[in-house]
Parts: structure tokens; C-alpha cells; sequence
């Protein structure tokens, strides 16, 4: 998948953008504050995934602008593709090769992209909800369907919940929630297999195969992943006491996460610093691969202020490895070669 023009003005700071950019590296350079990360953020944005940055739709609009216009024309495995997003006064029109669709996150599924961000590393050293995500959008960019298991998934958690808050009997939820609960497993299964082997590979180079990295996924459900609708059953009425007390569900794929070891040891307990860098960096670039080796086509890869994160090691590794991809690298200097463009309150410059 290859960027090849993005026009904007009026998504947050960004002002009159207009630039053609390059199938290889693309280099943004500039002080802080100036709109590299909003002109990643928009990009972001028009994958159809909700800001990394946590911001919300009604924030996306430029302080002093009344309108946001946004084209961008890329190119996927077979055609030629072109997104619009504009909005006035709240009004949005949001277009897919000239067809119109409701909100942003129905653009899920043309444009493809991976951003890492110095945040990254979190996904290793904090809550497991975190690498849910990780592994939810993962899945999501590969498999359609999935989506829309994980969301059905949720709104029967959500009723089922709400019925444990009254006291009510659950049994009408069950079923559904142990099917579609089954389902996401069998996918969360299957990915993390594929995952553990890059990540493996990734990270064996990485650090000069010092140390080996392992990923499992980690069930709340099931043991040695016997999928038996029994046994998800006996594990929820286990716990229907504490669940009537406590007013939630206990007991599910919402409460799943990864496990990630090195040497057998927990990263997130006892890795230093640089080995959970090297741990998060491991896990995007295979989601990187992985999206590409599964779709066929590479995403486009966002490098948002993560280079002078890394030791001069790492930052080779990870440029090396990302040859192939179309990737957009923001930082505040002129760290590597390839197509330079100079962010400046807003505006981009080639
Ligand atoms: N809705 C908005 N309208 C205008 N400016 C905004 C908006 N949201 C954020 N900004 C500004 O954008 C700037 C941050 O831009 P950013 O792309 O994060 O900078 P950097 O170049 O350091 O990555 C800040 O000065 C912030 O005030
Ligand atoms: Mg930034």
C-alpha cells in the first residue's frame, strides 16, 4: 500500500498541506508543536481506527478554521483508491472512491497502517487491556468478520451485565456469550501462534539472539484450549456468586491477555528498559509483517518521534527491517535519508 498525495487543511494545526510523497522513506522534520504528529494522527484517522491519541471527532477541527478538507490518494495491492473526509459545522462528508459513508470508522479497511509511537512500550509494561487492543486491531485488520464477533461479544457482556446488576437471571446471555466468547479464542489463538513465531525471529535479532522472546496467549477461559462449550459453562457458574456480588461478568475473553517472557522470565515484572523496547518494537513490527504477509499488500508504516527513542542499533535494525514498506518517520532532525519534508506551524514544505 503506498501513500501518494495528502491534501489537508484544518485538522487541528495542519494548514494548506499538499504533498506527494514517496513509495520508500519519508522523512517529516521539525520543532515540537509544529503538527507532525497531527499529520500522522490524521492519517491514522482515515484507517478507520480511533486516534492514538484518544481524541475524539469534535477535537479534530483546527482552532481558527470552520471547515476541515482532507484527500488522500493512495494505492492498494490493485487500484488506485481515493479517501475525502470534510467537515463543517459538524456536517461530515466522508467519501471511499466516491462513495459516501456515515462516519470515520466505516473507512476500516482501505487504508492499512501501523504507528508506533514512543507509547509502544506501554503495551508491554502495563495493563493487559492494552495488548487486547494490540491483538484486537491486529486481528481486525486481517480478518473482517472479526469485528463484528468482538462486537456483538460486547453488547451481550454489556446486557448480561447489566442484568447481574439487577439481580436478574443471565441464562437468556449465556449462550450467545459463550459462542461468540468461543469464536474470538479460536482467532486470538490462531494470531498469537503466528505472532509468537515473528516476534521470536524479530526479537532473536534484535538483541544478537542474547535472549529469546516468547508469546503465549494467556486464556481466562480455557485450559490447553480445549474448546468445549461445557467447560466455558462450568466456568461461569463458578463464579455466578461472586458475579450476582460484584454486579459483572467474571469470567471471559474480555479478561484474556499475552503473556511475554524473555528466557522464561515476565517482561513486564522483570525486563529492563531496553529489552521492553526491544519486546514492544518485536510486537509491532510483526504486526506490521504479518499484516502484510497475510493481506498481501504492506500497510503503510507511521513512525511517530520513535527513532530518537532507540540506540543507534535498534534504529538500523528496525529501518532495515521496514525496507519494503512506504514508511512516514516525524522526529526534530534530520536522522536518515529519504524524501525530506520541513513542518513548520502547520504547514509542509517539500
Ligand atoms: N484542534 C486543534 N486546532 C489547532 N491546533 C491544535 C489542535 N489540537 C492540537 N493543536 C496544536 O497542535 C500542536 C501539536 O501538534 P503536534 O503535531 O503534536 O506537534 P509535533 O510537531 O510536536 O508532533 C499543539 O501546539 C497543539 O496546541
Ligand atoms: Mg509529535
Amino acid at each position: 500500500m503506498i501513500i501518494k498525495t495528502i491534501t489537508a487543511d484544518g485538522f487541528k494545526n495542519l494548514k494548506s498541506v499538499d504533498i506527494e510523497l514517496s513509495p520508500g522513506l519519508n522523512l517529516f522534520v521539525g520543532e515540537n508543536a509544529q503538527g507532525k504528529t497531527n499529520l500522522l494522527e490524521l492519517l491514522w484517522v482515515m484507517t478507520g481506527v480511533r486516534s492514538f491519541r484518544g481524541a475524539s471527532d469534535k477535537n479534530f477541527l483546527g482552532f481558527d478554521r470552520d471547515c476541515i478538507k482532507t484527500l488522500i490518494t493512495y494505492r492498494d495491492f490493485e487500484r488506485d483508491c481515493i479517501l475525502t473526509y470534510d467537515s463543517k459545522k459538524g456536517e461530515k462528508l466522508i467519501t471511499v472512491n466516491g462513495v459516501q459513508v456515515p462516519r470515520l470508522s466505516k473507512l476500516f479497511g482501505n487504508l492499512r497502517a501501523v504507528i508506533f509511537t514512543p507509547d509502544d512500550l506501554s503495551l508491554v509494561s502495563s495493563e493487559p487491556s492494552l495488548r487486547r487492543a494490540f491483538l484486537d486491531l491486529s486481528i481486525s485488520q486481517i480478518k473482517p468478520g472479526y469485528a463484528a464477533v468482538l462486537h456483538r461479544y460486547n453488547k451481550i457482556l454489556a446486557q448480561r451485565n447489566a442484568a447481574l446488576k439487577i439481580q436478574s437471571r443471565t441464562d437468556i446471555w449465556d449462550e450467545q456469550l459463550i459462542k461468540t466468547g468461543t469464536h474470538i479464542s479460536i482467532y486470538r489463538k490462531t494470531y498469537v501462534e503466528i505472532l509468537s513465531r515473528y516476534a521470536k525471529k524479530i526479537y532473536g535479532e534484535i538483541s544478537g539472539e542474547r535472549e529469546t522472546l516468547n508469546i503465549e496467549y494467556s486464556s481466562n477461559v480455557f485450559k490447553n484450549f480445549e474448546y468445549s462449550h461445557e467447560h466455558y459453562k462450568n466456568r461461569l457458574s463458578s463464579h455466578s456468586e461472586a458475579e450476582f456480588r460484584l454486579g459483572t461478568t467474571l469470567v471471559g475473553i474480555h479478561r484474556d491477555d499475552l503473556n511475554l517472557t524473555l528466557d522464561g522470565l515476565s517482561v513486564r515484572d522483570f525486563a529492563s528498559q531496553g529489552q521492553k523496547r526491544s519486546s514492544a518494537l518485536a510486537l509491532k513490527l510483526s504486526q506490521a509483517k504479518i499484516l502484510a504477509a497475510e493481506t498481501g499488500d504492506a500497510p503503510v508504516i507511521l513512525l511517530d518521534d520513535v527513532l530518537s527513542e532507540l540506540d543507534s542499533r535498534r534504529k538500523n535494525f528496525l529501518l532495515r527491517d521496514l525496507e519494503g514498506f512506504q514508511t512516514l518517520i516525524t522526529s526534530c532532525e534530520r536522522a536518515v535519508a529519504g524524501k525530506t519534508f520541513t513542518v513548520k506551524d502547520g504547514y509542509i514544505y517539500a
